[in-house]
């Protein structure tokens, strides 16, 4: 580390749980080289923000920060300001136009070079891009070879929980849905060796970590041709399940036309694999899909949802939505309503469409529904999403869930540090479907799974209590009592 400035590290992400593991694995490695992290902006010399560019909010969020950095460093002059991630690769140089007084500008695929570019900028007042080649500027392999997997060092404060951890499993992604910038930002799409993976889960497990979380633009897509036979998500899920330590497997985000019957079978004979899975339809209507370019009908989805729910039965799925999309009526509209109706998914995210340079629905498409139309039909799905919501997790109440504890709910955060309590405090953690549940317990139960019954409920939330467990001496074959 270098004398003159005070090591402190501010970082501020937005965007997927891919940009959530980035900044976990450049805070580690930034870690190493003696940078201490610190949630006040005013009192670091190092600021980084790992961006998104999936919609002008999230972006427009970044550039007015970047805004009210503008005279930041006449007071700290050792200053260093880094925009990382996709929104970096996106808009490379116009970063520097727009922000000049960003020093560096780094792209999804160059993150391992932050540490060295630090330094550069601070020692040499080096300003730098670091970003990969556009999708057309080379051949497949050179612009894959262009976005690099970056898989170090891990910093556990970062993570959600100490005992949750994101790995890896794919970057990229090559579906190029018409409204999408991710294909851009993250490049083609290439699988991590099965090898690799294994052994950061070990590692992980090592290190106390109960559930891993899979993470792929479409991570059922995974693919990896290995002994001249093609390695999938389900052989995957089964290689990672020996790991011990492991209680917990999930993998996000899925692509309904890649939903094979080997991976609902493996999920389903897998018994550490968490029965939910988010497979976004997007819209509900033919026409819709097709201008998206999504690769699929709706009665496709249909027939995918349907091999999910035979094979799957207590599976809860969720889904993203994209309303007032180039062209979309209101009949178009109503029939991703149906969808909602028919699925009853376990939540849903929507999106008002936000058209995005680069894209080709910004090129060839107009964006033609008002603002006020997208609003209103964002709250109709909202509305409608909430209800089912609402109903099904009633359907809980009276029930016993096994929950796999996160630790103090936000609210216990909030009031102060719990983490060395012993009595009993909010506790929360989510059972096999994904569904938060929360309840009261000592701290130290994080990490294991519980038994709890379900009382209430909130359209997000299960609110219950631990069951006792009840030991029966004598009558139970795996209780031998000893003399
Ligand atoms: N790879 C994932 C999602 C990536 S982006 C998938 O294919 O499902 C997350 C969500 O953002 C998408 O599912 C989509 O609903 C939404 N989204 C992407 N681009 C958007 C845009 N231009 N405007 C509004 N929402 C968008
Ligand atoms: Fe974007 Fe479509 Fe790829 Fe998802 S599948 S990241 S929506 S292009
Ligand atoms: Fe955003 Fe990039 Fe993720 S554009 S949604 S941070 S892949």
């Amino acid at each position: 580390m270098t004398i003159n400035h005070n090591g402190k590290l501010f970082i501020e992400t937005v965007g997927c749980q891919m940009n959530m593991l980035d900044s976990e694995l450049v805070v580690g490695a930034l870690r190493k080289e003696g940078y201490e992290l610190t949630s006040d902006i005013r009192e670091a010399d190092t600021i980084l923000f790992n961006t998104c560019s999936v919609r002008e909010h999230a972006e427009h969020k970044i550039y007015s920060a970047l805004g009210r950095l503008k005279y930041s460093k006449q007071t700290r002059p050792s200053q260093v300001i880094g925009v990382l991630g996709c929104m970096a690769q996106k808009d490379q140089e116009l970063v520097f136009q727009r922000a000049p007084h960003v020093d560096m500008v780094v792209g999804t695929g160059q993150l391992a070079e932050v540490p060295k570019l630090i330094e550069a900028a601070r020692e040499r007042r080096e300003r730098s891009l670091a970003v990969s080649l556009d999708r057309k500027e080379g051949t497949r392999l050179e612009v894959s070879d262009s976005f690099q997997s970056y898989d170090p060092l891990r910093e556990p404060e970062m993570r959600p929980s100490p005992h949750q951890a994101f790995v890896r499993i794919m970057i990229g992604c090559d579906k190029f849905c018409t409204y999408c910038v991710v294909p851009m930002t993250r490049g083609p799409e290439q699988s991590r060796p099965p090898r690799d993976i294994l052994h950061e889960v070990r590692v992980l497990a090592d290190q106390g970590v109960k559930e891993v979380t899979l993470l792929g633009q479409t991570v059922n897509s995974y693919k990896v041709n290995q002994d001249g036979k093609q390695f999938r998500l389900s052989d995957l899920l089964e290689s990672i399940h020996d790991v011990e330590g492991i209680l917990r497997l999930k993998f996000v985000t899925n692509f309904p036309k890649d939903m094979t019957d080997d991976l609902l079978q493996a999920v389903r004979d897998l018994p550490k694999c968490a029965q939910y899975l988010h497979v976004p339809a997007q819209s509900g209507c033919n026409e819709m899909l097709k201008r998206m370019k999504r690769g699929y009908t709706i009665e496709d989805y249909r027939e995918m949802f349907g091999r999910i729910r035979q094979t799957l039965p207590n599976a809860s799925v969720s889904s993203d939505f994209i309303v007032g999309f180039c062209g979309e009526t209101e009949e178009a509209h109503q029939k991703s309503l149906d969808v909602i109706r028919e699925c009853r998914f376990k939540n849903s995210f929507i999106f008002k469409y936000s058209p995005r340079p680069g894209t080709k629905a910004y090129d060839l498409l107009i964006d033609d529904i008002p603002e006020s139309v997208k609003k209103s039909r964002n709250q109709d799905m909202l509305t409608l999403q909430n209800q089912i919501s609402a109903e099904d997790n009633a359907g809980f109440i009276g029930r016993e869930v096994e929950v796999l504890v996160e630790g103090p709910s936000k609210s216990e955060v909030k009031r102060g540090d719990s983490s060395s309590a012993t009595g009993p405090v909010q506790l929360t953690g989510r059972t096999t479907c994904d569904r938060i549940v929360v309840f009261n317990g000592n701290p130290r139960l994080a990490g294991s799974l519980t038994t709890v019954s379900v009382e209430d409920c909130t359209p997000t939330t299960l609110i219950g209590s631990i069951v006792t467990q009840q030991v029966q001496h004598g009558s139970s074959p795996l209780l031998p009592i000893l003399m």
